[in-house]
């Protein structure tokens, strides 16, 4: 199975003539009459599909148009929808991969709060569309994947995680995976069935299913830790381990793993959350707006900035999808990942993990 990227289309000789006469978003409004998919290049999709799996988590097959530009096994998309009258968007994992049919698949876990999460768990269903965005991310399958593996999930981070390994099987696993999944109970697990299936047929994937809010007499229990690793996988310094799950547990993972490991990338989908006692205020300039704000240092600008009613563009809220990316003209900020302070002008800044480390302007 290979993956699908496609490049951008050009408008070409009738479509070229009908944009010179027609303004995309009235191409958009009568199409939109035929078929809600229809546009002349905005990205929708259609749901085709929904699966229960598990308690708390469904799966919605999409039909995307054809303005979508494909993905690898292992990136995210941004989903949109309209709750409430305003747009909602948010980050969610490709987990199934790249199929022939052009469908993909996202699994959404319901968050406490989460408004878009609840939407599609508990009322999205078949026919309805959704605006999806480009896929990102680097958690992907090298071009050279010889040597063997070693996949840490937590929670929502076993999605992209499926995606790889199902990717994996259908190349009839050519080298050694092993896959440490950690649920709090077992009616959360997803997709337990399958990866316990995939173990059975194929002698080079394990899976360990791991509980940690659960006593399972069927099933190893306990969080990530140096005991727990050294029992379930003998050579983890020959291994290349990708790490997906909150922070905390990526954290975890990086400490304990990275290491001894060959390599270590991991992604976290939650927001940093480290504090970095930065104290006070900053004076933000909006130079497009011309508008001039106080938020307080330390704090991420996205939710600074959503807090006094602006709205920035934003998808994953951690650092990975680029859509809150704008540039930065002046003053000095911290990237909330790392630490580091960044004072150099006429930069890039990621609104969601960058915090003011003083008076700044920025082009919104
Ligand atoms: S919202 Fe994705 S990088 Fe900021």
């Amino acid at each position: 199975m290979n993956a699908v990227v496609r490049p951008p289309k050009r408008p070409r000789g009738l479509r070229r003539l009908l944009h010179a006469c027609v303004a995309p978003k009235v191409f958009d409004f009568w199409a939109s009459r035929l078929d809600r998919t229809w546009t002349w290049e905005r990205p929708l999709a259609r749901i085709v599909d929904r699966r229960v799996e598990s308690r708390d988590a469904v799966t919605l097959v999409l039909k995307p148009n054809r303005h979508w530009r494909g993905f690898r096994a292992g990136q995210h998309l941004n989903v949109s929808a309209r709750i409430d009258g305003a747009a909602v968007t948010r980050s969610y994992s490709l987990s199934d991969a790249p199929r022939d049919d052009g469908r993909v698949a996202i699994t959404v876990k319901r968050i406490e709060g989460g408004k878009l999460s609840a939407h599609l768990f508990e009322r999205a269903c078949v026919g309805d569309v959704l605006d999806v965005g480009p896929a990102f991310g680097e958690m992907t399958w090298p071009q050279a994947d010889a040597g063997a593996w070693l996949f840490l999930a937590a929670g929502s981070g076993i999605t992209p995680l499926m995606a790889l390994v199902r990717e994996h099987a259908a190349r009839g696993m050519p080298a050694p995976l092993t896959l440490m999944y950690w649920a709090r109970t077992r009616e959360e697990l997803c997709f337990a069935d399958e990866l316990l299936a995939l173990a059975d047929a194929h002698k080079d994937f394990t899976v360990h299913c791991i509980l940690t809010r659960e006593a399972d007499d069927t099933a190893p229990t306990g969080r990530l830790d140096a005991a727990q690793l050294s029992s379930l996988v003998a050579d983890v310094a020959q291994r290349r381990v990708y790490a997906c799950g909150p922070r905390g547990f990526v954290e975890t993972a990086r400490a304990l793993v990275a290491p001894q490991a060959r390599s270590f990338h991991a992604e976290a989908f939650t927001p940093p959350t480290q504090d970095f006692n930065d104290v006070g205020e900053a004076v933000v300039t909006l130079q497009r707006s011309g508008r001039t704000l106080t938020v307080p240092r330390g704090q991420s600008l996205l939710s600074a900035l959503e807090a006094q009613g602006i709205k920035p563009a934003s998808g994953c809220r951690m650092g990975i999808c680029n859509t809150c990316a704008c540039g930065k003209s002046a003053g000095a900020t911290r990237d909330l990942n790392t630490g580091e302070v960044r004072t150099e002008p006429a930069s890039a800044l990621r609104l969601c993990i960058s915090a003011a480390a003083g008076d700044i302007e920025i082009d919104l």
